[in-house]
């Protein structure tokens, strides 16, 4: 039996080029499911990275103002639309929205839920959703590392940085992970080989603790420190860039550092040095097929959901905040005082 009643949704809004104060809290009726669609009521959602360039106007594909940030979430489905089955009502997914997350409930077509096991906590599977997507990827679909080999993760403590750390530990790698003092514990914790970020002479100590090379690099900060970051691989290596954090608070276009990022691995793949480099992007094949990118999103997050359940990889969650409490949550995950991911619920 499907069930299209209307109901209602508060959902936080960024109304424009703001500090975190000035997010609004709006609600309004939200129209019954679409006939391929979900009433999914939110149980977490989180702050990324990419909120952070969002309201500077500053992320890649940019959203026009205003609107409603979230780039993932875990909840449960409470309404389906006419051609969906309505088995799925009270059954809990996780879907990747890029916007609209930071809502109590949102509509979502039923072909981009992806399963959440029963013994997987909703925060924890949120706070794996984009970032365990996206380390176990460029992991195994770009660097296809291996056992024995030596890696470098730049922003181990971050959200990303730290599934990363634990998926490539988990497989027998050596991960050496950059990340202001103050997390080299945890990072150390995850097993990792903690390096500062602010030292200048950081890639000089990556060279001590890998005198060989390293078999791939994971670079989201760009800026100069990318060509550094390509000559600490050994042959064979692999250079997988995937954002541009460096220049998060330059003013200018949103697109031209990662346009600029792209010209320049793909000058450096040009040459023959035995070495690679890509720009990973999650998005990249959904416009060509949207399907097969959906079917490698679940089978991805299906593979690093397992690894949560059998507590193999253990979602780090930095804070947790009510919806209604959404500008401390990203006041918090803006101070670069956390490690791992600050999650929202609907209430603590
Ligand atoms: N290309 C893609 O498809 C894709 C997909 C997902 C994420 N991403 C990118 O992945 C990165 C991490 O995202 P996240 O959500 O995991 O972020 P996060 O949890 O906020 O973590 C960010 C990490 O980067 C460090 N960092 C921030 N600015 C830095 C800078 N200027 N120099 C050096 N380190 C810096 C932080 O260190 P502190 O804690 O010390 O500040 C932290 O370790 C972002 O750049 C995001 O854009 C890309």
């Amino acid at each position: 039996m499907s069930s299209t009643a209307t109901s209602t949704a508060t959902e936080i809004v960024l109304p424009g080029k703001v500090r975190p104060e000035g997010l609004q809290t709006q609600t309004r009726d939200l129209p019954a499911p679409g006939k391929d669609q979900v009433v999914l009521r939110m149980e977490a959602t989180g702050v990324c990275f990419a909120e952070q360039q969002m309201r500077r106007g500053k992320y890649y594909d940019q959203p026009p103002f205003p609107f409603v940030p979230g780039y993932d979430l875990a909840g449960t489905v409470v309404a389906t639309g006419e051609q969906v089955d309505a088995a799925l009502i009270g059954r809990r997914f996780a879907a990747i929205t890029k916007v609209g997350a930071w809502a109590s409930q949102l509509l979502i077509d039923a072909a981009d839920l992806m399963a959440i096991p029963d013994e997987v906590d909703p925060a924890d599977a949120e706070a794996v959703a984009v970032n365990g997507i996206t380390a176990w990827q460029m992991l195994y679909r770009v660097a296809k590392v291996r056992t024995g080999q030596t890696i470098v993760v730049l922003g181990a403590n971050g959200g990303v940085g730290s599934t990363l750390v634990q998926l490539a530990r988990r497989a027998g790698i050596t991960v050496i992970g950059s990340a202001s003092p103050r997390h080299h514990a945890a990072v150390r914790e995850l097993g990792a080989t903690p390096v500062d970020y602010r030292d200048p002479d950081m890639y000089a100590h990556i060279r001590e603790l890998a005198p060989d090379g390293v078999d791939a690099v994971f670079d989201h900060v760009g800026g100069p420190g990318v060509e550094e970051s390509w000559q600490l691989l050994r042959r064979g290596g692999t250079l997988v860039s995937y954002g541009t954090a460096a220049s998060k608070d330059e003013e200018g276009n949103s697109q031209l550092p990662v346009l600029k990022l792209i010209a320049r691995l793909n000058a450096w793949n040009a040459l023959p040095n035995g070495r690679s480099a890509h720009f990973y992007n999650l998005w990249a094949g959904k416009r060509r097929c949207q399907k097969s990118w959906q079917q490698r999103m679940t089978e991805d997050l299906a593979q690093v959901l397992r690894l949560v359940a059998d507590g193999s990889v253990v979602p780090q969650i930095a804070a947790r905040f009510p919806l209604t409490e959404t500008v401390a949550a990203l006041e918090l995950a803006e101070s670069r005082t956390v490690a791992g991911k600050v999650i929202i619920v609907p209430e603590v």
